[in-house]
């Protein structure tokens, strides 16, 4: 049992392969926890983050219960043998906690522990926290202790790997930063810029010479639309490629589930469209009619049941929120802007809205956009 089999080992790998795949340091070391006790039969684990001055951050623990974490009063504050691992940076394995002679014991309600094995993680030559594994029947062995250490390795490689992505990414986002503030500076900025100018010097004429302004401003005009144009196939290309983005079925899906949560509703969703169909900025407006006809359902109508239906239908989609709730009167005073935005919105863009409710009855909200 206490041997390193073949098997122990394969299991010992395909753990630490498993941990080292985690892409958040937040599920790295909650798996890391995880397989520490699994490997080694201990009741309870967790890990320890360090700050700055070698004080707990964080502390992740396992094997406890809820209720039982929220009645101790205080995470571990890393005084005590915790702090020895730290200030020494080495493994501590123990029999009998109590007996260390740095040990401060535990605060109330914390449950008894005895048998204990501690090591600390490292990332590049400093520790960046402990790995700790308590109570284990009959003790923690030497064999539990090379296990840990190796998995701390492991961790610890992990870690390193995730902060250089996230150094990484941040990196590429400044830059992108940088360019789309230059492209804007150098093409826009200064086409309006040159229009400005332009205009003011025609302000000088305006008194004498009628035909001088009036060519200057039309000659604005057309400049303002090219640089709009300009400006408009700029955001174009901003936006994130096709495949990048998500469908509008899966949109809307996420965006209801979301706003229902907390109403513990399930809001029945149905998009019968063809793939790709239809595409922006009209999914904007229909995303928009479904988060505030739902909402709207979800505050106002204390519904049972709300359902959402999305359908192309030739060169029009049907956007349907429907609710069995209280209903309206559609026609009293309402202080919200939520359904007056909604049929500016829907009429700015040629399309239909309409709005059937009654005191008692439930409410459906229908708009038709047109597909074009
Ligand atoms: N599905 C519905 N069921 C019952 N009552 C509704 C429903 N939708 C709207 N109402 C009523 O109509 C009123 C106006 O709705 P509207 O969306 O314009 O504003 P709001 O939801 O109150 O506020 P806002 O949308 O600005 O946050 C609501 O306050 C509510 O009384
Ligand atoms: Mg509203």
């Amino acid at each position: 049992m206490n041997e390193f089999t073949p098997q122990r080992i394969r299991g010992l790998v395909e753990a630490a392969a498993g941990v080292a795949g985690q892409t958040d340091l937040s599920s790295l070391l909650r798996a890391t926890v995880s397989t520490a006790i699994e490997l080694t039969g201990a009741k309870y684990g967790a890990v320890g983050v360090l700050g700055e001055h070698g004080s707990l951050v964080d502390f992740i623990p396992m094997g406890m219960d809820e209720e039982n974490i929220k009645q101790i009063s205080h995470y571990p504050r890393g005084t005590g043998v915790l702090g020895t691992i730290t200030r020494q940076a080495q493994t501590v394995r123990l029999d009998e906690i109590a007996d260390h002679p740095d040990a401060v014991g535990f605060p109330d309600h914390h449950p008894g522990m005895h048998t204990f094995l501690g090591v600390p993680v490292r990332v590049g030559d400093r520790v960046f926290g402990n790995l700790y594994l308590t109570e284990k029947p009959g003790g923690f062995t030497e064999h539990d202790e090379t296990i840990v250490e190796l998995l701390a390795v492991t961790v610890g490689a992990a870690v390193a790997t995730l902060r250089l992505q996230e150094r990484l990414r941040r990196a590429a986002l400044q830059e992108d930063r940088e360019r789309i503030a230059r492209d804007l500076h150098d093409s826009i900025i200064q086409d309006l810029f040159a229009i400005g100018l332009s205009l003011q010097t025609a302000i000088g004429h305006i008194d004498h010479d009628g035909e001088t302004v009036r060519t200057r401003m039309s000659d604005a005009v057309d400049r303002l639309d090219t640089t709009i144009g300009a400006l408009r196939r700029y955001i174009f290309d901003l936006r994130p490629p096709v495949w990048a983005r998500p469908s509008l079925s899966a949109e809307i899906r996420r965006l209801v589930a979301d706003l229902a949560e907390p109403y513990g509703i399930v809001v029945g969703v149905e998009i019968d469209c063809p793939p790709d169909t239809p595409e922006a900025p009209l999914t904007d407006h229909i995303v928009a009619v479904v988060k505030e006809s739902v909402s709207n359902a979800l505050r106002h109508a204390h519904a049972a049941t709300i359902d959402v239906r999305v359908a192309c239908d030739g060169d029009r989609v049907l956007v349907n929120i429907a609710d069995d709730g209280s209903g309206f009167d559609a026609d009293g005073e309402h202080g919200g802007l939520g359904l007056r935005n909604l049929a500016r919105r829907v009429s700015a863009v040629g399309g239909e809205y309409v709005l059937d409710t009654a005191p008692g009855k439930g409410t459906v909200v229908t708009v038709w956009f047109p597909l074009t």
